[in-house]
């Protein structure tokens, strides 16, 4: 090809891709004021919108809990019943009842703490369940843990940034940029049924901080950001109480904006992640059968980074998909009983019951909520 004739290719895939985002974007609005709900603030719709279902566009909603701890079954089974949400529960399981001849013998001569082998068992057994009951999509949840009462409409504009996000992976188009949605896009989908389109491994929504792809990593660049009132403002997000720095978000993005882009580069913890049925699959070959060497989110952070598929080309590389700030974030209850060493992003104080990143806090309302107060009498833990 001439360099000529390679601008005019490029030109061309250009404004093909352009095309077919407007007719994406004028389907998505379009279907949404048929429905006769074109509002606005369609992302701050109550807390039991309807329009999402009790397993959230997922086929289930799977929450790992060890028996012996029932204060948190107790506080997630209130926690879900007042968002609407429908559980299946899966034991976890203790590193102690994990015998070495069941790792995989890469494990073999590395240090991996009991606590290590009990989660990646549990892991483990949720992935089994999905192909045994083949489950088409699954949302993965630890037990301590906590989102926003508006987390079902939070979640329709994810799914809708993620479809964009999948769109522009898909379309062969290298070049890499942020695209906005603009703040009436929300409500675009909310009469239909949430779904978060196809061709993806892992939803990644519940963590404890996640970097943005840096350009040697080989993963997608593309950033999916729109403006979300449910997010707190820059003073609220640092990478811990006493950094200096600005969390990365406030640097690079406007305030109150959340950000869908590729899941790997930093992603820890594993408060929420989502698989698909091939997610599944994938995962447990990899670092069920063929590898483990450290915690459960470490491996599933390299294995969306590619860490492990380096030789694998393209289409079949994992495509994890992540969001920041996350919508599902580990509960720190009062004297910061949590057994994490290391917490991670977002604003931690341990001198009071907190969940990093949340404004309306469902823990942190669970008092208004139970005596039916709604939303109007929630506290917003973050104001400006
Ligand atoms: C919610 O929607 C998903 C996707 O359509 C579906 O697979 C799942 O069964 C639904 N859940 C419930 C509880 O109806
Ligand atoms: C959750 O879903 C199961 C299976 O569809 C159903 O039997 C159960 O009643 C549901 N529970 C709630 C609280 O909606
Ligand atoms: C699993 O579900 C898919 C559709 O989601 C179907 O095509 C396939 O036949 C099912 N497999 C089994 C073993 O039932």
């Amino acid at each position: 090809m001439s360099p000529c004739t390679a601008r005019m290719h490029y030109l061309y895939r250009l404004v093909l891709l352009g095309v077919s985002f407007a007719c994406l974007w004028f389907m998505l609005s379009q279907r949404f004021c048929l429905s006769g709900f074109c509002t606005e603030h369609g992302a701050l719709r109550s807390a039991n919108d309807d329009t999402i279902n009790a397993t959230l566009g997922f086929e289930k909603l799977f929450v790992i809990n060890l028996p012996a701890r029932s204060d948190r079954r107790d506080a997630m089974t209130l926690t879900g019943a007042l968002t609407g949400l429908n559980f299946t529960w899966s034991q976890g399981v203790s590193g102690g009842q994990v015998p070495d001849k069941d790792l995989p013998v890469d494990s073999i001569d590395k240090t991996i703490t009991k606590g290590n082998k009990g989660s990646w068992r549990a892991h483990m057994n949720v992935l089994q369940a999905i192909l045994n009951q083949n489950i088409s999509s699954a949302l993965i949840l630890e037990d301590d843990i906590d989102w926003d009462i508006r987390l079902k409409s939070q979640l329709q504009t994810v799914s809708h940034a993620t479809i964009l996000y999948l769109h522009l992976l898909a379309s062969s188009l290298s070049y890499q940029r942020t695209i906005t949605l603009p703040a009436s896009s929300p409500p675009g989908l909310s009469r239909q049924k949430v779904t978060y389109g196809s061709n993806w491994d892992v939803l990644w929504l519940g963590h404890c901080g996640a970097d943005f792809p840096s350009a040697s990593s080989h993963l997608p660049l593309h950033r999916i950001q729109y403006p979300d009132e449910t997010m707190p403002g820059p003073s609220h997000l640092r990478p811990h109480p006493l950094a200096g720095t600005d969390d990365i978000l406030n640097v690079q993005h406007p305030p109150h904006h959340r950000v869908v882009h590729a899941a790997g580069a930093g992603t820890i913890c594993t408060q929420a992640y989502a698989v698909s049925h091939r997610g599944a699959a994938r995962l447990l070959w990899k670092l069920g059968l063929e590898t483990f060497t450290t915690g459960f989110d470490l491996m599933l952070r390299d294995w969306c980074g590619g860490a492990y598929e380096k030789d694998v080309e393209g289409t079949d590389r994992p495509v994890c998909v992540t969001v920041q700030p996350p919508l599902f974030v580990q509960h720190y209850g009062k004297g910061g009983e949590s057994d994490i060493t290391q917490p991670g992003g977002g604003y931690i104080d341990r001198g009071k019951e907190m969940s990093p990143y949340l404004m309306k806090s469902v823990r942190l309302n669970l008092g208004p909520l139970v005596k039916g107060e709604g939303m109007e009498g929630c506290r917003n833990q973050w104001p400006d």
